[in-house]
């Protein structure tokens, strides 16, 4: 109990100002929701327990941060900063507990650590985590005499002398877990602008008795609450020119850092070029001396070294090395692509493992397929993996070095040999053997002359 640490994440407000029915923490940032870039930061102090407080759209956060090892506790109606820990009351365990708004998306773990630690030492009631900001707008304002916290005053209620102090309230703070912080929850009033129960008011309790801190952190952008449309877009930016800057310092070109969406979770190797209109989301992991964009769209995907993927969409698929991806191209879930194949305009493949230097240059789709090392799918050609009235998908299977002809319909389930050929529009229902051809066509019928009296008069056709 000495020296431990649960973490309380506040997560059940509506987010009026977002003007949204999605409740405000699950607008995206980066491609994952506000409160999960909050979990990521939090989980980084490795605390006892983490408590998130739902309420608003209780359901849909639950469901987005369901494999986080995270306790809910239902705030019920969201009645302000107050009422949402006190609702974690029973699952608090540890002695000091560190609170977090679900949208400050950008804390960093070195200023939590900064906060917590400062927290241990004093062993104050309440410790805040401040910053000075610029233009404070709707932030809460740290009220000080004689250079100590006093009380926060909500932009709301503030006198015009109050809205003039630039030191803000971040919403962050550590808590000693004691019966008076819980008590001191249950008296809060909602004699307020907004009528809610403010956490904030807690503060002048605790600072009455010599027992509130405050940690002013240097950087005021780590401490972004995001409120609206407006404070999203400043976070994404921010967010973004962080995460690039890891990559450049690792030795990864951005060609332009204002047109590339990367997300926290992925990774990039050095060497690689990344080009503009490029998203790199999801936990993707690119490895070195790729070739990126433009306008390339990854979703949790493995990119190897070398891989070069342009003007296309890649979700959940493997990317061996020094394959190429696109122009057009779009690899769906569970696509693995080998070394050196090349994947072109307009082919879509899903769920299907493409063996070493494939050639699908163009037009084709494969699906639920397995093609071996060299095999080349011609333009137009389809695998056929469904069939009407059956929920199943069937496979294909393609040997290596096999040659697909223009405008074959390969129909699941089927089997086309090693080496084997299938002429240009086929319909191939039934297995081909090693090294044979298949041809489905009806034989090709030439009229001489037919054409001629067909013909406009003196005309040439056309
Ligand atoms: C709050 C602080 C303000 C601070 C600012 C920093 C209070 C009263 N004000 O204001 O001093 O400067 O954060 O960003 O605390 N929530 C609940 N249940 C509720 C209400 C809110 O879980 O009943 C959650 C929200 O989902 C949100 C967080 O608490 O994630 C903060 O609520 P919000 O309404 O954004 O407070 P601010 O007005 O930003
Ligand atoms: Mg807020």
């Amino acid at each position: 109990m000495e020296d431990s640490l649960d973490v309380v994440v506040l997560a059940a407000g509506k987010g009026t100002r977002m003007k949204s029915r999605l409740p405000k923490v699950l607008h995206l940032l980066a491609g994952q929701p506000l409160v999960y870039h909050v979990l990521r930061a939090a989980l980084s102090l490795n605390p006892g327990k983490v408590i998130v407080v739902v309420g608003y759209g209780a359901d849909s956060v639950r469901a987005a941060l369901a494999p986080q090892p995270v306790t809910f506790v239902d705030q019920g109606d969201p009645l302000g900063t107050g009422h949402a820990l006190l609702a974690a009351e029973k699952e608090v365990r540890a002695s000091t507990v560190l609170v977090l708004p679900g949208d400050a998306p950008l804390v960093s773990p070195q200023a939590l650590r900064a906060l917590v630690e400062r927290h241990r030492r004093t062993h104050a009631g309440v410790t805040l985590l401040t910053a000075e900001m610029a233009e404070p707008g709707s932030y809460g304002r740290v009220i000080r005499r004689g250079g100590r916290p006093v009380r926060i005053v909500e932009a709301a209620d503030a006198s015009p002398a109050e809205l003039r102090v630039r030191e803000v309230n971040s919403g962050i703070y550590c808590w000693t877990n004691t019966p008076e912080l819980w008590a001191g929850l249950r008296l809060l009033s909602t004699q307020n602008a907004k009528g809610e129960y403010y956490l904030t008011d807690l503060v002048a309790h605790f600072a009455q008795r010599g027992q509130a801190q405050a940690v002013v952190w240097p950087d005021p952008e780590d401490l972004l609450g995001v409120n609206d449309r407006e404070d999203l877009a400043r976070a994404e930016t921010l967010l973004r020119r962080r995460i690039l800057q890891e990559w450049m310092a690792e030795g990864v070109t951005v060609v332009d850092p204002a047109a590339v969406y990367p997300s926290a979770e992925a990774r990039v190797g050095s060497d690689t070029v990344i080009y503009p209109g490029t998203h790199i989301l999801g936990a993707s992991e690119i490895g070195e001396g790729c070739t990126i964009g433009p306008s390339a769209y990854l979703w949790s995907s493995r990119v190897l070294d070398g891989a070069k993927i342009w003007y296309s969409t890649v979700e959940e698929a493997w990317v061996g090395p020094g394959a190429q991806i696109g122009p057009y191209a779009h690899l769906r879930p569970g696509a693995r692509i080998g070394a050196q194949a090349r994947v072109g305009n307009f082919v879509e493949v899903k769920n299907a493992t493409l063996g070493e230097e494939v050639r699908a240059a163009h037009l084709a789709y494969i699906g639920d397929a397995e093609v071996g090392a060299g095999a080349n799918i011609g333009a137009g050609a389809i695998t056929c993996n469904f069939q009407p009235g059956k929920k199943e998908k069937f496979r294909t299977e393609i040997g290596a070095g096999a040659f697909i002809g223009s405008n074959a319909a390969l129909v699941a389930p089927v089997r086309i040999g090693e080496g084997a050929v299938v002429g240009a529009g086929s319909v191939i229902t039934s297995d081909v053997p090693p090294y044979a051809l298949a041809l489905e066509r009806s034989p090709q019928e030439i009229r001489l002359d037919w054409a001629k009296p067909n013909r406009p008069e003196g005309g040439h056709g056309g």
